[in-house]
């Protein structure tokens, strides 16, 4: 999954109402969270505010996943403290962390960040009301016990209205947790055991989605291909059928699912991107590294050859398909030729895009007490190596793009007036003429140009006359 990091704010803020201001680091899985938690804190009372000096409650839901991230969050929390201290935030202002450092280190972020007042795990935001409610009675409260009940029944639904103003794309969490324990990683730790919602519950707040104008659905998982459930006959289904299920749902044009393990890609599943055109030919498949030997370190259960092969079928049934990818280098004993050969299969695969992280010991985990630790600065040699690589690749996909005709969902108005942006079947951002289609339309765009991280349809103007002269290709 994708880093992001942004406020989550609502359409409408009645006068009077306590207000809530949440801000959301980490992976998709948190975005969506962030939303079922504003969505549960709005059935509470609170609307939410894009302005942290103006909220009642600042809710920051963490990610744990590497060292940095995790301390970014007692960055955020000391400059909180100072800001309400010197007068900046309200005086009576509640914080609350929610998330993956959360869940780790709910204890720590009590002892060390005096001014939070709530500490809420992943499995636990249901709860969120009831633990303000003590919260507000003067205690400080740390609810990160694993549920038994499913909070996904107990959350909420945001109103149509709600679900509307968020645009025409969606996350939808179908899974949660992982049982994989790759030897670097916090999520078994964070999110616990595998967990599927039911196919039923998927499929009405797809339904849901789609009736409130969604066109584009991407369900989500840490483990998302480990989906598997009953569908409405009772037979038993993984993700390709559920996928197949979804597309059958009128007004939904476009499906994504991230993240997946090679291991769980199985030939339903490769059946769906053979026969469904609603399922958008990119595929995000995290490898890691190219090594055996530190395959096996990390207990991926796999080795590079599987891999490649496995991308061989799912090219056999979409010649299209583009993919992306995950690397981690300098993981614990990772050499010179370990790394090399994380090099040849980036080469042989050719990425449309990747993302990549230097080796971050967390604690608790096998690979911090590993030996063979890498320096600092050959993790820093490697990553711009690999990255100068897959920035190259990236580059070679998107100019492959010039001059063909891609289908296009149009998003939100562009930054230049007489511009729309949307996406690519590849996730891109596609700058096009305003005329070329309204907000939620699936239209066809020769790509006429390659800017940074997006393309230019033919036709869009490419220079503001009127305010400016720069570049329009500059999109976020
Ligand atoms: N199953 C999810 C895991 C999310 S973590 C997924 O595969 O996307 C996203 C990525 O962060 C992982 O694929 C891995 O490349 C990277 N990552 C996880 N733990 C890490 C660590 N300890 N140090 C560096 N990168 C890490
Ligand atoms: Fe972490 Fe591995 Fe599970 Fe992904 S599959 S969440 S990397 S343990
Ligand atoms: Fe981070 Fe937790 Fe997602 S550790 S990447 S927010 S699952």
């Amino acid at each position: 999954m994708t880093d992001t990091s942004q406020a989550t704010v609502s359409p409408t803020n009645p006068a009077g109402s306590r207000k809530v201001f949440i801000k959301t680091y980490g992976c998709q899985m948190n975005v969506y969270d962030s939303q079922r938690m504003g969505d549960a804190l709005a059935s509470d009372g609170y609307v939410a505010t894009a302005a942290m000096e103006e909220a009642d409650l600042v809710l920051i839901n963490t990610c744990h996943i590497r060292e940095k991230a995790a301390e970014k969050i007692y960055s955020e929390l000391g400059r909180i403290r100072k800001m309400k201290s010197e007068g900046e935030l309200a005086k009576d202002l509640r914080v609350a962390v929610a998330g993956c450092v959360a869940q780790a280190e709910g204890e720590e972020i009590i002892a060390r960040a005096p001014v939070v007042d709530l500490v809420i795990g992943p499995q636990t935001y249901h709860r969120l009301p009831e633990a303000l409610a003590r919260v507000a009675k003067g205690e400080r409260v740390i609810d990160t016990d694993y549920a038994v009940e499913d909070k996904f029944d107990h959350l909420p639904q945001a109103k149509p209205a709600q679900l509307k103003a968020r645009g025409v794309t969606a996350f939808l969490t179908v899974q949660e947790g992982c049982d994989k324990f790759c030897t670097f990683c916090v999520v078994p730790y964070t999110r616990g055991a595998e967990v599927s919602r039911s196919f039923v519950q998927i499929i009405d707040e797809a339904r849901q989605l789609a009736e409130a104008g969604v066109r584009e659905v991407t369900l989500l998982g840490q483990n998302v291909n480990a989906w598997h459930g009953e569908d409405a006959a009772g037979r038993p289904v993984g993700l390709g059928g559920l996928l197949f299920a979804l597309a059958e749902i009128p007004g939904l044009e476009r499906l994504r699912y991230t993240t997946s393990h090679p291991r769980d890609m199985n030939d339903e599943l490769i059946a769906a991107h053979r026969d469904l055109a609603e399922l958008m030919p990119y595929l995000h498949l995290p490898v890691q590294s190219g090594s055996d030997k530190i395959l096996k370190a990390m207990n991926r259960r796999h080795t590079a050859e599987d891999y490649l092969r496995l991308i061989d079928r799912i090219r056999a049934a979409r010649p299209d398909i583009a993919l992306s990818g995950d690397f981690i280098v300098g993981f614990p004993g990772e050499s010179d030729a370990d790394f090399e050969a994380t090099m040849r299969l980036i080469e042989e695969v050719g990425y449309a895009s990747a993302f990549s992280f230097k080796y971050s010991p967390r604690p608790g985990t096998p690979g911090a007490e590993m030996d063979g630790h890498v320096e600092e600065p050959v993790k820093v040699e490697r990553l711009a190596r690999l990255q100068e690589l897959v920035t190259r690749q990236q580059r070679a996909f998107a100019e492959s793009l010039l001059g063909r005709t891609l289908s296009v969902l149009v998003e939100k108005p562009g930054r230049h007036p007489g511009q729309i942006v949307g996406r690519s079947p590849y996730l891109q951002p596609v700058v096009m003429a305003k005329t070329a289609g309204a907000i939620g339309d699936v239209v066809t765009v020769e790509i006429a140009e390659a800017v940074a991280n997006s393309l230019i349809g033919k036709g869009a103007m490419m220079f503001d006359p009127s305010t400016s002269h720069q570049p329009a290709g500059m999109v976020a």
